[in-house]
Parts: C-alpha cells; sequence; structure tokens
C-alpha cells in the first residue's frame, strides 16, 4: 500500500498537462503517492453532465487532500462554478496564495514576499443572483460573522506559526458599511488576541495603488472573496505572473492544492504552459502531508533551474516546452539525489 493516497484533479485545458508535470517531479523526488484520478469542470460535465460528481467529493472526503488542475468555468451563462461548488461543499474557508519572487524570474520587483489569504466561501461568490425585474438585476453580498471570524483567527495562527509580523485587512467597508464593515470589525476583535502581530486594514483601491508602487511594505494581506480572486492576479503580476504563483483551499476536514492560474485556453495542448505554479502548490501539499525532505528537494531543483534560466517555458521569456522544462527539474532533483 502506498504511503498516501491523493485525490488528482486533472482538470480542464492546461491542466492536464501541468499537473501531469506535478506528479512526475514528485515522483521523482521519490514520495509514494497513489493518485486517485478524478474528474471535474467541463471536463466531467462531457461525460457524466455533472461539474462536481459526488464521486470527486466521496475521494476527497476519503483522501482528505487533493491536488487539482484548473477548472474552465463558462462566462455569462452554463453551470455554477466547480471551484466555488468544491469550497462550499467541503467548506475550504481558506484560501492561501504565497507569492514571493523567485531569482532569475524576471519581474518588476524583486524581493516580494506576501502572503495572502481569502476567504473562500462566501462574499459575492455566493452566486446568488436575480432578476429584479426587466433590465434590472441584483447579486447579494454575503458575509457572516461565522466566516469572518474563522478566516481572521486562521490568517493569526498562521502569522505566529510563520514568524510573521503584520496582517493588512484589505475592504471596501466607507461603501459597503454593513458586509465589509462586519468583515473588519471581527478582524479588529480577533486582532486583540495577537498583540504580537501588527493588525492594520486597508481599502482596497489605495491597496492596489500601493502594491504596484512597493509590494515590499506589505508581509500578509487578509481579503474577502472576491478582492482576494482580484488582487491575488495582481500580486502574481508583480512576481512573474500566473505560470509562478502556487494557492491552497484549506479546511478544519480537507485541503485541495492548486495554482492560481486558470485552465488557459489560448494555450492549452500546445505543451507551452508553465507547470511552475502548480508543482509549487504540489510542494505545499508536500509539506501538508509532512514529506517536508522532498519539498525541499524539489524546491532547491526549481529555484535553480530557474535562476540559471536556461530551461524557461515561453511565458518566462524561453523557449522550453512544458516537458522540456519538467524533464529538466527532474534531472536536477535526480543529480541531487546522488
Ligand atoms: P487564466 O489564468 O486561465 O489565463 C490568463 C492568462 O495567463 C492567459 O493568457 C494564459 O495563457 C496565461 N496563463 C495562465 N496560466 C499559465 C501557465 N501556467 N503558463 C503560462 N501561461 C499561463 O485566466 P482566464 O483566461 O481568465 O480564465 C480561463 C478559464 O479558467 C476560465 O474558464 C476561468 O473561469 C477559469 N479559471 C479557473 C481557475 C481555477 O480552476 N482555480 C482560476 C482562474 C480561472
Amino acid at each position: 500500500m502506498a504511503k498516501h493516497r491523493v485525490t488528482l484533479i486533472p482538470g480542464d485545458g492546461i491542466g492536464p498537462e501541468v499537473t501531469e508535470a506535478a506528479v512526475r517531479v514528485i515522483e521523482a523526488a521519490g514520495v509514494d503517492i497513489e493518485w486517485d484520478r478524478q474528474d471535474a469542470g467541463l471536463t466531467s460535465i462531457e461525460k457524466t453532465g455533472e461539474s462536481v460528481p459526488d464521486s470527486l467529493l466521496d475521494s476527497i472526503r476519503e483522501n482528505k487532500v487533493a491536488l487539482k488542475g484548473p477548472l474552465t468555468t463558462l462566462v455569462g451563462k452554463g453551470f455554477k462554478s466547480a471551484n466555488v461548488t468544491l469550497r462550499q461543499k467541503l467548506d475550504l474557508y481558506v484560501n492561501l496564495r504565497p507569492v514571493k519572487s523567485i531569482g532569475g524570474v524576471k519581474s518588476r520587483f524583486e524581493k516580494v514576499d506576501l502572503i495572502i489569504v481569502r476567504e473562500n466561501t462566501e462574499d459575492l461568490y455566493t452566486g446568488i443572483e436575480s432578476v429584479v425585474s426587466p433590465g434590472v438585476v441584483s447579486a447579494m453580498k454575503v458575509v457572516t460573522e461565522k466566516a469572518s471570524y474563522n478566516i481572521s483567527r486562521w490568517a493569526f495562527e498562521y502569522a505566529r506559526a510563520n514568524k510573521r509580523k503584520k496582517i493588512t485587512l484589505v475592504h471596501k467597508a466607507n461603501i459597503m458599511k454593513v458586509s465589509d464593515g462586519l468583515f473588519l470589525r471581527i478582524f479588529e476583535e480577533v486582532a486583540k488576541d495577537y498583540p504580537d502581530i501588527k493588525a492594520e486594514d486597508k481599502i482596497v483601491d489605495a491597496l492596489c495603488m500601493n502594491l504596484v508602487m512597493d509590494p515590499t511594505r506589505f508581509d500578509m494581506l487578509l481579503l474577502g472573496n472576491l478582492f482576494g480572486d482580484i488582487v491575488s492576479d495582481l500580486a502574481a503580476g508583480l512576481v512573474g505572473g500566473l505560470g509562478v504563483v502556487p494557492g491552497a483551499n484549506i479546511g478544519s476536514e480537507y485541503a485541495v492544492f492548486e495554482a492560481v492560474h486558470g485552465s488557459a485556453p489560448d494555450i492549452a495542448g500546445k505543451n507551452i504552459a508553465n507547470p511552475t505554479a502548480l508543482i509549487f502548490s504540489a510542494l505545499l501539499m508536500l509539506r501538508h502531508l509532512g514529506e517536508t525532505a522532498a519539498a525541499e528537494k524539489i524546491w532547491r531543483s526549481m529555484v535553480l533551474s530557474l535562476a540559471i534560466g536556461q530551461h524557461l517555458t515561453t511565458d518566462l521569456g524561453g523557449v522550453c516546452s512544458t516537458t522540456e522544462f519538467t524533464d529538466e527539474i527532474i534531472n536536477e532533483i535526480k543529480t541531487r539525489s546522488k
């Protein structure tokens, strides 16, 4: 029997290409994982008519951990986002997105080291929309004390455990006084239990300006679902783009690891996607599974290879295919293992 059993969701678009790269790299590092492959999103709709089939949820509930490729969600029509459904059904209330500069990856800034924590289950992403009258529609922004408390508590605990010094709560409570006002009030209450960690708040528009001018002035950002989604893509742009930023969806029982990027239909099937973000997400997963030595080995191989810069994918200015990039990382891991 394998040491770990993990649900693997190849996903849509570039998903199968980048998840396969991550699986190969993990195997090369010698981690004993049995992968339980499951469909979701568009791929699953085509086969079963459902974007998040029960068999997938059962698999994650049994294995507790999943590695997931991106899932396509049609714009302005079609089924509810499979990502949102997964996060809500498994109560994966934390979306963790570490955004860090990597030597060799060209970007506007050199010393970015941000931890972005996004509330993952409510806000405008509940998808509760209605037609009020012809030509008038509304969308409901839901914020609860419970979810605001849970995410704030998680962020402060993370800060303590990972020696972070400051959390900036990002909101628009000057306009959305009741909903974002509640999110802010709960954050300030929870902050009182953590006098060792600086707590501040910023209005989201000002934060965006500050981030693009000097991201190094921030340490951890805590955001609601919508602002968290937008600001984490913006932050990815500060360190080299969506191809290099990992993520994790975490709840009290289950964890689903995935890159920040989407299914990139414009480059799908061409073997040119950068698998770095998915591999870095897999490293978060390996640490979660207690496989820290293997995670460290893969991390060092990746960082070295990116720094040398001879085997980069096209998004980073190179000419390598997904497979060639992955082969190079595997060579590096094998050299380190000798
Ligand atoms: P996207 O992240 O898929 O792509 C944005 C741009 O970044 C594209 O030009 C793409 O080629 C590039 N890009 C993304 N990942 C890359 C990688 N690994 N290597 C090289 N280039 C990369 O965002 P887009 O186009 O807005 O969304 C496409 C689909 O993905 C939509 O259906 C959306 O709903 C879905 N999506 C899914 C997510 C998930 O499953 N977690 C997250 C974000 C979007």
